[in-house]
Order: structure tokens, then sequence, then C-alpha cells
């Protein structure tokens, strides 16, 4: 079979179609998502928090988040798989957002780059789109920004809301083929989804957006907090302790190895 494409993503808005996006950070986790059927795996710069253990999206690099695509990209294949540009590789032009995308698509074989702002990268969209990287756009709460946001809380209310309009018409005008919505209110997400011909992805938007996205270790219950927009599908957390301590409770009363795991 083939790989879900940009073409396919299009066409799931004309049929109004919902679809899910997970993100996945390795080749066995995408292979399982790949397996259920998801058809876009975001490598998120989010790997920064629930891979690299830091508190933020900020410090995680091209370099950091290149074998983690490449091995999604190998576990998967039908997923169409998107990379997410991570803080510091894209902002400062044209010239680093192309060699940093390049670089994804080349080492890597993603599909697609994703990258967070509006109006203030459009030049970079071009660009990209110009040499044939298909872009998912972020709007709304862009954890990139967080230092500007003074942290993680909704965006998009009152006059914000007609920025955030203003600038999906202009990611969409410069050739993105999708933009997610995260964290902004309902109707906002809900207004954006009818004005665009672009699907939209919401986390934390309500549900009147094209897809839908979370942190697959969110939604798996491997994270100890999580925001109220994300459901627990799953207790990972619970599931893997239990083993464990069992594997630990068995290694210590001499259970483990048995017979049948031994090469006699
Ligand atoms: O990095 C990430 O996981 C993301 C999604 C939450 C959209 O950007
Ligand atoms: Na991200």
């Amino acid at each position: 079979g083939r790989r879900v494409t940009v073409r396919d993503i299009a066409a799931a808005k004309e049929r109004h179609e919902k679809w899910p996006m997970l993100t996945a950070y390795d080749a066995l986790t995408a292979r399982v998502f790949d397996e259920a059927g998801i058809p876009v795996l975001l490598v998120g710069d989010s790997a920064a928090m629930v891979v690299y253990g830091y508190d933020s999206t900020i410090p995680v690099t091209v370099d950091d988040l290149i074998p983690l695509t490449a091995a999604v990209v190998r576990g998967s294949q039908r997923a169409m798989v998107v990379a997410d540009l991570p803080f510091g590789s894209y902002q400062s032009g044209t010239g680093e957002a192309l060699a940093t995308a390049t670089r994804f698509l080349k080492e890597t074989g993603a599909h697609a780059v994703k990258l967070e702002g509006g109006r203030r990268i459009l030049p970079q969209v071009e660009a990209m789109v110009a040499a044939g990287i298909p872009v998912m756009a972020h709007l709304g709460l862009t954890p990139q920004s967080v230092n500007v946001f003074g942290g993680y809380r909704v965006q998009g209310r009152g006059q914000a809301g007609d920025e955030l309009m203003a600038d999906a018409k202009a990611l969409e005008a410069a050739g993105a083929f999708s933009v997610v919505l995260e964290c902004v209110p309902e109707d906002l997400a809900a207004k954006v989804t009818t004005s665009l011909s672009i699907p939209t992805i919401g986390i934390g938007a309500g549900d009147n957006t094209d897809a839908q996205v979370l942190v697959w270790q969110d939604m798996a219950g491997l994270t100890p907090r999580t925001a109220k927009f994300v459901k627990k599908y799953a207790d990972l957390a619970t599931i893997l302790g239990d083993a464990a301590r069992s594997y630990a409770d068995d290694v210590v009363g001499g259970v483990f190895p048995a017979p049948e795991h031994t090469y006699h």
C-alpha cells in the first residue's frame, strides 16, 4: 500500500471526513499507530518534553529530532510523517527554513514539515512550498513562544481571534496544506475551519476542526500531568509500572527466568 499524501488530506475535507493525528518519536510506537490506521504521524518538538525531559520545547535541536523522525518513517508504512521544525531552526529567514526543512526530508524521509507562527513566517512558508515541501502551520498556543505568552494558556480570545483568523487565511494563501489550532476557543476554531479550504487540526480547539491531534503519551496515560483538553484512553503509567514491579519481584524471588526462558 502507498502512503497517505497531502491530496488524501485535502480530499477528506471535501468529504467532511474527520481524521486523527498522533505524535510518534520511535519506530515501535509508529508501527502500532500506523497499523491502527492513524493517517498522519507528527514527530513533534514536544519530544523536548516527552522524550528528552526538558520543561519546554525551546531546548530541542534539529540534531535531536532527526534520528527520531527517521525512526518514525522506518517504523511506519502507510502514514504521512510530518517533521516539526524546532525553535531556532527557521525563524531567521527563508534560507535557514529551507536548509532545515531540506535536512529533514533528505535525512529522515519525512513527507512534510510543521512550523509555528502566522504572518511573521509567511516568507518561510512560501519558500518551502516553492521548493516542493508540504507545510503544516501551527497557530494559537504555539509552545515555542511560551516566554512571550507567559505560560501555557488559551490564545485567540477577543481581538486576538481576528488576528488568528488573518494569520490562518494568510497561511492558506501562502500554500500551507493544513494548520494546527492549539488551545483556542471552540467558536474561533469553528470559524477558521469553515473559512479555510485547507484542513484545520485541533488540539484543545473543540470538536469542529477537520482533524484532531494529541501527544501520544498524554492520550495513553504516560504523562503525569496533562491539560484539560487531553482525553486519557489508557493508563500506561500504571500498566508499565505494574510490569516493572512484577519483573523486579520475580528476579528478587528467583521466579524469573523459569525453565522455558532458559537455553538447556
Ligand atoms: O510538538 C507537538 O507535539 C505538536 C502537536 C501538539 C501539535 O506540535
Ligand atoms: Na510542536
